[in-house]
C-alpha cells in the first residue's frame, strides 16, 4: 500500500476525489482514506501543517497500514531563482533547516548525537517523477529544506544560510520531517512540491492562489508514482 500525504487539505483534493471504493480511517481530529487509484492500494490523507503533526502522522500510517512507500506533495517557496512560480521541484534529499545545535559542535541540520542530517529520497521514485509532464511550468530536481516557520521575505533576509550552507532550493514545513520518520522506519519516500511562491513579500497571497493548482498538479506525478509498481 502506498501512503499518500499533503499537509492541507486543499493540497490532496484531487487526489483524493480520484480514489475508489474507499473506506474512512479516524486518527484524532484527522481523516485517512484507504482505497485504490488506478487500481492501486494508497491510504491519503493530510500530515497537518509542521514538523511534529507531520511526524505524527507518518509514524501512524505507518504502524496502522502495510506501507510500501510514501508520497509526499503540496506546496514550497523557491529559493533558487532559476526555480519559479508553477514550477514542480522533485526533492533528490531534504534536510531540517531550523535544527541547529552548533553550540555543541553539530552542523546546521543535523540530528544531535546521531550523524544524520540529509534524507536522500528514493532515487527510482525520484527519476519516475522526474520524467513527468506536467500540465504548466518546468520539473527540477534539488533539495528541499524543512522547517516550523512559513517564510517571507523578512525571514529570508535574515536566513541566507539556506542558500550558502544548506544549499536548498526550496522551503516548506513538512517534507524533512516525513522523511526522518520514513527513513528510521526505512520506508521508501518521495516529495514532489508545486512551487507556490518565491519566500518573499507576496509569499502569503501567491500561496493561498496556488492551492488548487497544485493539488491539480500533484495528480499527474501521482500517477506516475504509483504506478508500475
Ligand atoms: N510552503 C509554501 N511556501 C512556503 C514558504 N514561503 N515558507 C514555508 N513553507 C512554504
Amino acid at each position: 500500500m502506498i501512503a499518500i500525504l499533503g499537509a492541507l487539505d486543499g493540497e490532496i483534493e484531487t487526489i483524493t476525489r480520484a480514489l475508489r471504493e474507499y473506506t474512512t480511517h479516524r486518527f484524532g481530529t484527522y481523516e485517512f482514506r484507504t482505497g485504490t487509484i488506478d487500481r492501486v492500494e494508497v491510504v491519503v490523507g493530510k500530515s497537518g501543517v509542521g514538523k511534529a503533526r507531520a511526524a505524527m502522522v507518518t509514524q501512524y500510517l505507518i504502524d496502522h497500514f502495510p506501507l510500501t512507500k510514501l508520497v509526499f506533495t503540496g506546496l514550497a517557496g523557491s529559493i533558487n531563482p532559476d526555480i519559479r512560480i508553477g514550477d514542480t521541484l522533485v526533492a533528490t534529499d531534504c534536510l531540517q533547516h531550523d535544527i541547529d545545535a552548533s553550540p555543541l559542535g553539530f552542523a546546521r541540520g543535523e540530528i544531535p548525537y546521531e550523524g544524520v542530517r540529509v534524507f536522500a529520497a528514493d532515487p527510482e521514485l525520484v527519476e519516475r517523477a522526474s520524467q513527468v509532464l506536467p500540465a504548466s511550468g518546468r520539473v527540477h530536481r534539488g533539495r528541499i529544506l524543512t522547517g516550523d516557520q512559513f517564510i517571507d521575505r523578512n525571514g529570508l533576509q535574515s536566513m541566507n544560510y539556506l542558500r550558502t550552507d544548506l544549499a536548498g532550493d526550496a522551503v516548506e514545513m513538512e517534507g524533512a520531517s516525513v522523511a526522518s520518520v520514513c527513513s528510521f522506519n526505512g520506508i521508501p519516500f518521495c516529495l514532489v512540491r508545486t512551487i507556490s511562491d518565491e519566500a518573499n513579500q507576496d509569499a502569503k497571497v501567491d500561496f493561498e492562489r496556488f492551492l488548487p493548482v497544485a493539488s491539480a498538479n500533484s495528480m499527474h506525478f501521482i500517477r506516475a508514482l504509483i504506478g508500475a509498481d
